[in-house]
């Protein structure tokens, strides 16, 4: 999730504004920083890595000057962050520069074929579009026509905005799944990632449309289809939000905001190209031990990822708290063992211990992490991005869901190399990965109502209990670390057939037990333990698939969710476990962003 901001002005002031804009988008990334302006008929570009505070004492940008502009504030997907992978990227000879926001699926092979006749200078997904634009304006194309064709070449998400020297009056920019907002003020028009960079300069937004180009003057504005070139017209909308209100989307905190995001940021992660997959996968299937470590949220991905690494490719792995890793594992590590180490900011320092043991004892590291340039990724042999964007409410949501759907996709690469599944099965949970962010949306759309009169009815609960059975168990822990972490509720999680051992002498009726109960092949079983607790007076709430009347029957209150892969399930229960977490600290009046003693990046053991 980048920010990118363009600007065409009537007077000469392109570097301080854009400068200023991208100050408001760094929430969307904050690894790298770059702007180009046109002045005096030719494009200057100045960018590098890191914050734009720290950027901005040795660039300064407000030197800038231009009417015309383009800025780009990165979270880096393809390319570490560096001077060459920051934005704006130019053409062969300088002459046209573009920023981006999203995922070019089809990067490498288009790349492949510019090369041979063009310089590349970054290893991005997005210089491709410089070079396509170049191609079609040596063509005889002009800015839009050029810019409209390379819409139609790539493949996966964009937001881009385009300009040339050969055509100093223009912007041209172009949108598909990322967002794009064009702005129109006294002093000139805007397109930018959302309404915070625009906030200053006008209250006047267009919304741009998935399949649309428009073509920014500073009198003039038009839009077409990228499709087939047809005009598009848009009335004006008031931005009535603030700068905070901008930011967090119209959300009133980011954690929700990032729960609600987790179909986009799944669709970005399943974006990521398939070589990185069949990369881990051969080095796992060649390893005599894997283990997967991390803290936290990220642990109880490991959990999970490791039935799926059983269930679908057949293969043993260990989850293992990246703290405790040392002390009980350093003696077995060699070079035929892999680490998977999991992490959302790259930078934890129990995981980063951990790993520094796993080197010396030359075992692999392979890695998963949302930071590109983290600590961790400089530690690996091989890492995957999350692609999830920043994530700024410190219990993890999106982070979670992201890194399972790799961890899954993982799994079946490594069916399919050692054989382990039946095709059917294997193609079954592709799908189902597949529209998985549609069931999401479907998924909130549904149940946030129903969440938040639930968190009301149980907002004065001692304490809840998350049960589940099989890959579920992880989805337990990840839901009560999620109450925990948001409302400090003393709260259990088990795996339902552990109950019997201890547990369940706490069962009390101000301590509701929550079920996370599919209709999978546990699911008699766990029918049998909610009896067991119902019957010494719990309330249960269960999270069930539609229409299961026996769970129904038996609940206090309950959650309908649609059928899916058994395998599939926790990328989708957490939700309503996430949403109640969130909604129970809105009812307590508590800050779901910040919560007490808590850090979003741990860099201390
Ligand atoms: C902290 C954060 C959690 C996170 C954990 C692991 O405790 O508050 O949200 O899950 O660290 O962080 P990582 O960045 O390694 O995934």
């Amino acid at each position: 999730m980048c920010g990118i901001f363009g600007c065409v002005l009537r007077n000469e002031m392109a570097g301080p504004i854009i400068r200023s804009a991208l100050e408001r988008l760094e929430y969307r990334g904050y690894d790298s920083i770059g702007q180009a302006t046109l002045s005096s008929g030719k494009i200057f570009v100045k960018k590098d890595k890191g914050k734009i505070s720290e950027v901005q004492k040795t660039l300064n940008f407000d030197e800038m000057l231009g009417k015309l502009g383009l800025g780009h504030t990165r979270w880096a997907t393809h390319g570490m962050p560096s001077k060459e992978n920051a934005h704006p990227h130019l053409d062969c000879d300088g002459n046209i520069a573009v920023v981006h926001n999203g995922i070019i699926e089809n990067f490498m092979e288009l790349r492949k074929n510019l090369e041979p006749k063009h310089k590349f200078r970054s290893r991005t997904d997005s210089e491709v579009i410089s070079h396509l634009i170049e191609d079609y304006m040596e063509e005889g194309e002009n800015l839009e026509e050029a810019t409209r064709l390379t819409a139609k070449r790539i493949k996966g998400s964009f937001a881009v905005a385009a300009i040339s020297n050969q055509e100093h009056d223009k912007l041209v920019c172009i949108k598909k799944e990322s967002p794009l907002i064009v702005g129109v003020g006294e002093e000139g028009v805007y397109c930018s990632s959302d309404m915070s960079a625009l906030l200053p300069l006008t209250k006047n937004a267009l919304i741009m449309e998935d399949g649309e180009l428009g073509v920014l003057k500073i009198d003039e504005i038009k839009f077409i289809k990228i499709k087939n070139g047809e005009s598009v017209k848009k009335e004006i909308t008031k931005i009535e939000w603030t700068l905070s209100d901008a930011m967090k989307g119209g959300y009133p905190h980011f954690t929700i905001k990032e729960i609600n995001e987790q179909p986009t940021s799944i669709r970005n992660t399943l974006r990521i190209s398939p070589i990185y997959h069949e990369l881990i996968a051969s080095k796992l299937c060649d390893s005599e031990r894997i283990f997967l470590i991390a803290c936290g949220t990220s642990y109880h991905a490991c959990i999970a990822g490791s039935y799926l690494f059983s269930k679908i490719s057949k293969i043993d792995s260990r989850p293992v708290i990246a703290s405790e890793f040392k002390d009980q594992y350093s003696e077995i590590l060699n070079s035929k063992t892999a680490i998977i180490a999991l992490s959302q900011s790259g930078e934890t320092a129990d995981t980063i211990e951990a790993l520094k043991t796993v080197r010396e004892k030359k075992a692999s590291i392979l890695s998963i992490t949302n930071v590109m340039g983290s600590s961790i990724t400089r530690f690996s042999d091989i890492y995957i991005g999350q692609n999830s964007g920043p994530e700024i409410g410190v219990a993890a949501t999106k982070s979670f869901t992201s890194q399972l759907a790799i961890l899954t996709k993982l799994a079946l690469t490594m069916a399919t190399k050692r054989n382990s599944m039946d095709e059917e099965n294997r193609r079954e949970i592709d799908r189902g990965l597949k529209t998985l962010p549609s069931y999401i949306e479907k998924v909130i759309e549904r149940v946030d109502d129903k969440v938040k009169s639930i968190a009301k009815k149980y907002v004065d609960s001692e304490s809840f209990s998350f049960l589940g059975r099989g890959i579920n168990s992880a989805t337990a822990l990840e839901g009560r670390l999620k109450l925990l972490e948001l409302t400090y509720t003393p709260s259990l999680a088990y795996p339902a057939g552990e109950v019997k051992h201890g547990f369940i002498a706490t069962v009390e009726s101000n301590r509701p037990a929550i079920f996370i109960a599919p209709r999978d092949d546990n699911h008699n079983k766990i029918i049998n333990n909610i009896m067991e607790l119902k019957s010494r007076g719990a309330k249960i709430i269960s999270l069930i698939e539609k229409d299961d009347k026996k769970i129904i029957e038996m609940s206090d209150d309950y959650i309908e969710m649609p059928q899916m892969h058994a395998l599939l399930t926790p990328l989708t229960y957490i939700v309503p476990l996430q949403l109640f977490a969130y909604y129970m600290a809105v009812e307590k009046d508590l800050d779901p962003d910040k919560p007490r003693h808590l850090a979003k990046s741990v860099t201390v053991e």
